[in-house]
């Protein structure tokens, strides 16, 4: 595992309450666990494309287990509870070809609507194009107009998946913007 990237935590007002954005660590298994249970099912249909109602151990461990680079998580803590709750979580992982990764997005129920996904997925963008990947893409069902809009806003294209109509693929390019603007200068 590479080195904790400790320059990703931050403390941020949302909605008038105190959250914590920070790097997913092996420690918060539990958390993840208990997280993925109190989803509704929508959201968790939403998210994982089935009827998911609790993560599998081996899941749960390949989530809170990312090396920073090929697979990373940005998590948001309610720091009104105590301890301090998870709330929403942005991951990406790498797919085949490695300039290319594929995001994932998950906010809590009573956090939704509260502008933490943008925030989050800003956050990840923002990681992923330090850490060199070229495009990030996601798989969103057609029915979900949330992640769809969400998805826009932060500029991905969205394509459709001929083989799973049900499905779109949103892709955003992620080129360095030193590098487009050494190019037109
Ligand atoms: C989709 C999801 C990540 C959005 O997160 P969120 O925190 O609720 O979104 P935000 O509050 O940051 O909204 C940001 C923007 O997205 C759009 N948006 C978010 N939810 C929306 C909805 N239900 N309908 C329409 N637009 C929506 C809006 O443009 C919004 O901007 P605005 O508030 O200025 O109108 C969240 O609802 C979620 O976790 N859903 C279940 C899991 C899922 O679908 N994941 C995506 C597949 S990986």
């Amino acid at each position: 595992m590479r080195r904790y990237p400790a320059d990703c935590e931050e403390e941020l007002i949302l909605d008038e309450t105190p959250l914590k954005i920070r790097p997913i660590r092996a420690d918060d298994l539990a958390e993840e666990l208990r997280f993925v249970h109190e989803l509704s099912p929508d959201t968790a249909y939403h998210r994982f494309f089935s009827p998911v109602r609790e993560l599998s151990a081996e899941m749960a461990w390949r989530f809170t287990h990312v090396d920073y680079h090929s697979t990373m998580a940005l998590i948001a803590l309610d720091r009104t509870q105590s301890p301090a709750n998870m709330v929403g979580v942005a991951r990406y992982a790498a797919t085949a070809g490695a300039s290319c990764c594929e995001f994932a997005v998950t906010i809590t129920d009573r956090w939704q609507h509260r502008g933490l996904g943008l925030v989050l997925m800003q956050r990840l963008i923002t990681y992923a194009r330090r850490k060199g990947y070229s495009s990030m893409v996601g798989a969103v069902m057609q029915d979900n107009m949330g992640m769809r809009q969400l998805a826009t806003r932060l500029g991905f294209r969205a394509h459709t998946d001929p083989e799973d109509p049900a499905t779109l693929q949103m892709r955003l390019a992620l080129e360095a913007e030193e590098k487009v603007a050494t190019a037109a200068g």
